[in-house]
């Protein structure tokens, strides 16, 4: 078990880290906090252009310091970042609200890379589409421009989020090309996003599951969790990490807590049974 995933992304050259450290609701911490995840070992950050959630100025402010203190170069690590359109913004928008679609994402990508100091993301990530009940023409028009930065080299790779299976299914009819991304909060209630995450599975798409402990406190709780933390010398939300991982999920954290960052990394480390696998898999839903 290593830090990065061994699977080929469709890119060829993308290397996928086994955990992403989240950067959403740090505001002013922002830098300190993303500077101590990368000291502490995570390769891959998430974040967005959603000033509302997320303060990308920020991440980039600490990517300045670790790349100046010589900790690592650009290459080690995995961007990915989000376009996130008007309803899901308050004022402060990286984007012209007049402009079509198409020129609010190549807006809002350019303002990504200034905040983030770079020429290129790893991974683009549309924030959720525009209705919760199907892909609609905006959503396809947002894709579509999407797929043009990736061209153009700004982005390595695409993924969409906040997303149902008949969204997927739409929009991979709709379009010549899908995502190799899906990322999805993960409530052990619904099966844990079986559907979606088998759609992936099938299709090579990296399904990354956030708010894996938040959303899921009563598993926490559930005594086969204890138990099996117990057996392993681990926390509850290391088995859960774990069983993310072992089901083929790629885990986010967003954990403020340089103790948790550690102990998230080392559920790396962490089996579990295939049996054990099983029954958290059928635990709730
Ligand atoms: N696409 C989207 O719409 C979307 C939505 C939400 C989030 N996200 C992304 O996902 C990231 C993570 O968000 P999230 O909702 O999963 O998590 P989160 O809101 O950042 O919260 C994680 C919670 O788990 C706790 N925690 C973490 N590791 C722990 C451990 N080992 N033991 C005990 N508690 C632990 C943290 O507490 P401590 O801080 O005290 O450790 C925190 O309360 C965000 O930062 C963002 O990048 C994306």
């Amino acid at each position: 078990m290593g830090l990065w995933q061994n699977g080929v992304m469709p890119d060829q050259t993308t290397r996928v880290p086994e955990f992403l450290y989240g950067t959403a609701w740090k505001e002013d911490k922002t830098p300190a906090l993303i500077e101590l995840a990368i000291r502490m070992g995570f390769r891959g950050i998430d974040t967005a252009n959603q000033r509302r959630h997320y303060y990308e100025a920020g991440v980039g402010q600490a990517l300045a310091v670790v790349y100046g203190a010589g900790l690592v170069s650009r290459a080690d690590l995995f961007l990915q970042t989000k376009f996130t359109s008007q309803d899901g913004q308050d004022h402060r928008l990286p984007y012209d609200p007049a402009a079509p679609l198409s020129v609010q994402v190549a807006q809002s990508m350019a303002s990504s890379l200034e905040h983030l100091g770079t020429d290129y993301g790893d991974s683009y990530v549309m924030h959720g589409p525009a209705s919760g009940y199907g892909w609609t023409r905006a959503d396809a028009e947002v894709w579509e421009a999407m797929i043009k930065e990736r061209d153009a080299g700004r982005t390595r790779l695409l993924g969409v989020s906040n997303v149902s299976l008949r969204h997927l299914e739409q929009m991979t009819a709709a379009h010549s090309e899908g995502p190799a991304f899906v990322q999805n909060r993960c409530y052990a209630r619904l099966g844990w996003d079986r559907d979606v995450r088998s759609f992936c599975k099938e299709r090579n798409i990296v399904y990354q599951g956030f708010s894996l402990l938040t959303a899921n406190i009563e598993v926490l709780r559930h005594p086969l969790i204890g138990g099996l933390a117990q057996q392993a010398n681990a926390t509850p939300a290391q088995v859960v990490f774990a069983y993310a991982r072992l089901v083929g999920m790629l885990p986010l954290t967003g954990t403020s807590n340089a103790e948790h960052m550690k102990e998230d990394l080392a559920s790396l480390e962490l089996a579990l049974s295939p049996e054990a696998v099983r029954a958290i898999e059928s635990l709730a839903g």
